[in-house]
């Protein structure tokens, strides 16, 4: 018998059978891309954007699209990003003995320096450098250059492309905002060419797409939602069925509870559980096997969530252990400020930025949520 491999993943981008739902979202961002719109993609962190997107260039690549993926926050400086994003743009889908010619020719007026370095395992790579660009000016005649490849491109193969730039908002640290107009002016140009950028600090990107900011009306905007809780958690079965452990009822919709919905922590306490199960020898994955499976997690947590706790002040510990027991409703109210013991709304409304700044918890709408759902449990469970 082969050896059964877990099915859930976590901490990587997800696809084809790994990936739940989503239908309405991926049939909506292929129709966008294909026309060439240029599509905003925000939620907070973990909700699955980056899957999706990979997803959905997937299944146009194999409708003849040539597809690009850069992720903006991985480079360190404006024109290191700008490097990165010609490299993709260039060698996507380009035979390896003619991606230097096609290199120098689509970029002769910025003058690359351009190799090709071929390591002896793996895929060759090619390396693109603008040595020549110094100044701030030199920057934005590079930018301009290498905004307008993805047209260029379209027009000399004949073919469509689909571009994503995730984690887009780090746009807004390169360069006080000359990044956006020199990109969106170059791609309202680009009727072949559609953009996903897709984004996690909600904040950040609204702004970006806010009145006064060049990318304002630019394109439609999908805000990416949660998974609908029965679809996942009926998903959630299905897999473990599928891999041979036998859910209680019921398992799905627990694991998904308590993992706040959040696609990222849903993959997390799966894998987990189905990894317990599967070592101890069991065909059936029972709620309390779920239960066993969360307390191991949070022991082997404990270090950390504790050095978080303790790196938070007096006000901003009550605000958390209040937010985790109101499940983050009517926080600033006078019922729940009373019960637990909270001082004036003013001071309740700092502590609760403070940790929103952080990162330790996040607003749905109205509610505060804890971003981390098992340091959410660890809260309740751990502190008083
Ligand atoms: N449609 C999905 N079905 C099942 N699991 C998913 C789905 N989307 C995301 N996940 C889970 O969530 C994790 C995070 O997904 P992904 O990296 O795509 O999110 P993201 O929104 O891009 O996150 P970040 O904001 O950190 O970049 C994945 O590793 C996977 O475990
Ligand atoms: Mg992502």
């Amino acid at each position: 018998m082969a050896p059964v491999t877990n099915p859930f993943v976590y901490g990587e981008i997800v696809t084809a059978e790994a990936f739940a739902d989503r239908e309405t979202e991926r049939d909506r961002l292929r129709r966008d891309l294909e026309s060439g719109q240029k599509v905003f993609l925000i939620s907070p962190r973990r909700y699955g954007k980056s899957s999706l997107v990979r997803d959905v260039l997937r299944s146009l690549a194999r409708d003849g699209v040539i597809t690009v993926e850069v992720t903006v926050a991985a480079s360190s400086s404006y024109v290191g990003f700008l490097e990165s994003y010609a490299r993709a743009l260039v060698a996507a889908e380009t035979p390896v003995s003619r991606v230097r010619q096609w290199a120098a020719d689509l970029l002769k007026a910025v003058r690359p320096e351009v190799r090709l370095e071929m390591p002896p395992t793996g895929d060759p790579s090619l390396r693109l450098a603008f040595p020549s660009v110094r100044s701030s000016r030199d920057a934005a005649r590079l930018a301009t250059a290498v905004f307008a490849l993805p047209g260029k491109i379209a027009a000399t193969r004949k073919q469509r492309l689909a571009i994503a730039l995730d984690e887009f908002q780090a746009v807004a640290s390169f360069d006080e905002g000359g990044v956006e107009h020199a990109l969106r002016a170059a791609v309202q140009e680009q009727r072949a060419v559609g953009y996903v950028f897709a984004g996690s600090e909600p904040t950040l990107m609204e702004r970006i797409i806010s009145a006064k900011r060049p990318f304002y009306k630019a394109g439609p905007v999908i805000r990416l939602q949660r998974i609908e809780p029965a679809v996942f958690a009926d998903w959630l079965e299905r897999r473990f069925k599928a891999s041979g452990l036998r859910p209680e009822p019921g398992l799905g919709l627990a694991i998904v509870e308590l993992a706040g919905n959040v696609p990222y922590d849903v993959q997390r306490l799966a894998h987990e559980t189905w990894d317990d199960v599967h070592d101890a020898g069991r065909r059936a994955a029972t709620l309390d096997d779920l239960h066993a499976t969360l307390t191991r997690l949070l022991s082997e947590q404990h270090a950390v969530f504790e050095e978080s706790w303790q790196r938070l002040t007096l006000a901003q510990r009550a605000a958390l252990r209040a937010l985790v027991l109101e499940e983050g409703r009517e926080m600033l109210s006078s019922d729940v400020r009373a019960k637990h013991r909270l001082s004036g709304p003013s001071s309740v409304q700092a502590a609760l930025g403070a940790l929103v700044k952080q990162d330790v918890v996040m607003k749905d709408g109205p509610v505060y949520v804890v971003t981390d759902s098992l340091f959410r449990e660890w809260v309740a469970r751990k502190t008083f």
